[in-house]
């Protein structure tokens, strides 16, 4: 017997979190009753419905990919964008595993898993981001001292970060830094940028754990190997309690 949510979230529809809120909006039924109960025990053989649709137990894949810029990480886009699901050529039902903004390129991971989703961009888990960020003006000690310990945004305050000055051009007043943050709040970056008076001008993820897309092109993708899915599982469960990142 496995719980609603759970069963939903295998079947690559959605993420684990988001089944809760379907089931709890009456949008799941079993064997025909609406269930609006988290946790309810599903029975082998039971038929699990979404807004009227049978679902099935998917296949799982992970890829990953370097998101080139111009690209969505929605499922589909009113203004008619490029999604960087469109760009994958699968059967399964994948969604982006987090978001990474239209001008933004790098890492992104696309499944059908919420459950491996969820370990993936959920702050418990504390899996370092990596970005390399350009902004306008200089980037000062200060701030990035700051910036490494925490700062308070309309959200609360951010978690201990990293920062690693690659460029600070005096004549163009242009700084390159790599920052590594642990959480993947919306447009975190370009707010903690922001806190400091900074326009991030380009915004690339170079890692996502430890997973690199140093060696693609943007737009490229790739199935990520059975090892490579456990190791991030690890690396996320590692970081579960500590929350710490190297220095
Ligand atoms: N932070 C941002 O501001 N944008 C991104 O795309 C990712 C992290």
């Amino acid at each position: 017997m496995e719980r609603l949510q759970k069963v939903i979230a295998a079947s690559g529809i959605t993420s684990r979190r988001k089944a809760e809120v379907m089931i709890t909006e009456g949008r799941v039924s079993v064997n025909g009753i609406v269930v609006t109960e988290l946790g309810y025990k599903v029975k082998k053989g039971d038929k699990v419905e979404v807004d009227g649709e049978l679902i099935q137990k998917e296949n799982k894949v992970y890829y990953v990919m370097n998101k080139p810029k111009k690209t969505m990480c929605t499922l589909d886009d009113e203004f008619d964008r490029r999604t960087v699901v469109s760009l994958i050529d699968c059967e399964e039902r994948i969604f982006p595993v987090g978001r990474l903004d239209y001008d933004t390129s790098g890492v992104l991971i696309l499944t059908n898993d919420g459950e491996f989703a969820n370990m993936i961009i959920h702050p418990r888990y504390h899996l370092p981001k990596t970005y390399r960020v350009m902004i306008n003006g200089i980037l000062e000690t200060e701030s990035i001292k700051k910036m490494e310990r925490g700062i308070e945004l309309e959200d609360g305050m951010t978690l201990p970060a990293k920062v690693r000055v690659r460029k600070k051009d005096f004549n163009i007043k242009k700084t390159t830094f790599d920052l590594t943050i642990q959480e993947g709040r919306n447009h975190q970056v370009k707010r903690m940028c922001e806190y400091f008076g900074h326009e991030v001008t380009s915004l690339h993820r170079l890692s996502l754990g430890f997973l690199k897309v140093d060696d693609m092109s943007q737009g490229d993708y790739r199935l990520l190997k059975p090892q490579e899915v456990k190791d991030l599982r690890k690396q996320a469960n590692e970081g579960k309690f500590e929350g710490k990142l190297e220095k």
